[in-house]
C-alpha cells in the first residue's frame, strides 16, 4: 500500500489536493449524519456553474491595492476565505475606470496588468475546489475619498471632518461624477454631472472589464449597483435630478445601470450577479399617494428593477440596502435587509436571491434559505471576525463538511464522526 500525499492535477505549483472541496458535504456512506443536509450546504447551479454551499462572502473594500492592482495582501485575504470552507469569494468592488475608485487604493480592472495579479488569486482559490467572483463598480459622486480607516472608526463614527482624498493624498476630486450637481453630504467631493458621451464611455469600461474577468478566470461577475455609488445614483430621484433620458421617469432612471449590465451580459456567459440597494431609507412614502410621482428609491421601483434584470438574463439579485441618502435611518438588527430579499423572491420566485447584512448565526442563516426568502446568503463582518464561519456553521447545523487537509485537526469532532 503506498500512501501519496495528491496534488490538485494540472497546475503549475503543488497545492495538496482536497477530496471533497474544502467546504463541501462529506460522503453519507462515511458520515451518517449527512443523510440529511441543511440547505446552506446544497449546492447551487448556476448557468452551468456549481456552488458547493450557499455561503458566500460578501464583497469587502480592502484600501490596498497598488494602482488598483491586488497584492500580496489580497492574496492572503482571500485565498483564506477559500480554505475555511466557504461556497464562494466575491472580491470587493473593483473600479472599471481610475476615477471610478472609491479611494486611491481601491481595487480596479480598467488595465490589462490589473488581470495577473487577480489570476494568481483565482487560481489559487480554484485550486480548492472554491468559487470566485469579482464586483465590478464606479463609484461616482463617494469617489476620490480617503481609505475607511482613515475617515472612520471602526464604529463608523466619524474620524475626520473631511472625506475627500485631495490631488496631493492621491486624490481626483475635480473628476468626481455623478448623475446630477449634488453633493452626497458636504464631506463628499462636490461631483460634476456626468455626460451622455460619457455615460457611454462608463458602459464600455464595464463591457472592457468583463472582458479581462474572463482573462482572469474569475466564475462570476457581480455589477455593484448598490450604496449610492454611481449606477444606484441614477436610480433615486433624490440624487437623480436629469432632464435628458436618464433621468425623470422611472425608465429614464433605470436606462444607464440598464444599459451597462445589459453591455457585460453581452460579453460574459458565465453568472452575473448585480448587488442593488432595495431602499435607501428616506424618510416619507416611496411614492406619492395622489400623484404616484416616486419621491425617493424603494422597494417597490426595485421589484420593476429586478423585473428588467430578469429580462437581461440577470442570474442572481444581491439583495442590499442604503447608502445613497446620508439621512437614511436604518435599524440595524440580525437579518435587517431579508425582508427585502424575501420581497423580490416573492415577485421573481424563480430568480436567485441573495440576502446579506447581519447575518451571524448558522439557525438564522438556515432559516432564511428553508424558509423561501433567499437563495443564498453572504456575511462580510462576521468573517472578519470568524473565517471558518462555515465550518463552524455545518458543526451547529449537525452536518459534516471537508476542512483543508492542513486544517482537519482542528476540528477532530467533525473528523471523528466518521465511522464506516
Ligand atoms: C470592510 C468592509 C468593506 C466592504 N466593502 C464592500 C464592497 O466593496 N462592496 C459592497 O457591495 N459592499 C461592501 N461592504 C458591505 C458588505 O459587503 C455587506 O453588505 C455589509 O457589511 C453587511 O453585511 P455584514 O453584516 O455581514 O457585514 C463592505 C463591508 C465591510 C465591513
Amino acid at each position: 500500500m503506498t500512501y501519496i500525499n495528491k496534488g490538485v492535477p494540472g497546475i503549475d505549483q503543488y497545492i495538496t489536493l482536497n477530496e471533497p472541496d474544502v467546504g463541501a458535504v462529506l460522503p453519507k456512506e462515511l458520515y451518517p449524519q449527512n443523510a440529511e443536509v441543511p440547505m446552506l450546504f446544497k449546492p447551487l447551479t448556476i448557468r452551468g456553474v456549481t456552488f458547493h454551499n450557499r455561503i458566500f462572502v460578501s464583497p469587502m473594500c480592502q484600501f490596498s491595492s497598488d494602482n488598483g492592482h491586488a497584492t500580496d495582501w489580497h492574496f492572503v485575504h482571500i485565498g483564506g476565505f477559500a480554505t475555511r470552507g466557504v461556497g464562494a469569494v466575491c472580491m470587493e468592488a473593483t473600479a472599471v475606470v481610475p476615477e471610478g475608485r472609491i479611494s486611491p487604493q481601491d481595487a480596479g480592472l480598467w488595465a490589462d496588468s490589473q488581470i495577473a495579479p487577480l489570476k494568481r488569486i483565482v487560481n489559487f482559490v480554484h485550486a480548492h475546489g472554491v468559487k470566485i467572483g469579482v464586483q465590478l463598480s464606479h463609484a461616482g459622486r463617494k469617489a476620490s475619498t480617503t481609505a475607511s480607516w482613515l475617515r472612520f472608526n471602526s464604529d463608523r463614527t466619524a474620524k475626520t471632518a473631511k472625506y475627500i482624498a485631495e490631488a496631493e493624498e492621491g486624490g481626483w476630486p475635480d473628476r468626481v461624477f455623478a448623475p446630477s450637481e449634488i453633493q452626497f453630504s458636504p464631506e463628499y467631493p462636490k461631483p460634476k454631472a456626468i455626460s451622455e458621451e460619457q455615460i457611454q464611455a462608463v458602459v464600455d469600461a464595464f463591457g472592457q472589464a468583463a472582458e479581462r474577468c474572463k482573462a482572469a478566470g474569475f466564475d462570476f461577475i457581480e455589477i455593484h449597483a448598490a450604496h449610492g455609488y454611481l449606477l444606484h445614483s441614477f436610480n433615486s430621484p433624490l440624487s437623480n435630478t436629469r432632464t435628458d433620458q436618464y433621468g425623470g421617469s422611472l425608465e429614464n432612471r433605470l436606462r444607464f445601470p440598464l444599459q451597462a449590465i445589459e453591455r457585460v451580459r453581452a460579453v460574459w456567459d458565465k453568472p452575473l450577479f448585480v448587488r442593488i440597494s432595495a431602499t435607501e431609507w428616506a424618510e416619507g412614502p416611496e411614492q406619492d399617494p395622489t400623484t404616484g410621482e416616486w419621491k425617493s428609491w424603494g422597494i417597490e421601483q426595485s421589484k420593476i428593477y429586478v423585473g428588467e434584470l430578469k429580462k437581461l438574463g440577470v442570474d442572481l439579485v444581491d439583495c442590499s440596502t442604503g447608502g445613497n441618502w446620508i439621512k437614511q435611518k436604518i435599524t440595524s438588527v440580525p437579518g435587517y435587509q431579508v425582508p427585502f430579499a424575501e420581497a423580490l423572491k416573492k415577485t421573481y420566485p424563480d430568480l436567485p436571491i441573495g440576502a446579506v447584512g447581519m447575518i451571524t448565526e448558522p439557525e438564522q442563516a438556515e432559516s432564511y434559505l428553508r424558509e423561501g426568502k433567499a437563495d443564498i446568503v453572504s456575511l462580510a463582518r462576521e468573517f472578519i471576525r470568524q473565517p471558518h464561519w462555515a465550518i463552524l456553521a455545518a458543526d451547529k447545523l449537525g452536518v459534516a463538511v471537508k476542512a483543508a487537509n492542513q486544517y482537519e485537526r482542528g476540528f477532530p469532532h467533525l473528523i471523528g464522526a466518521r465511522h464506516p
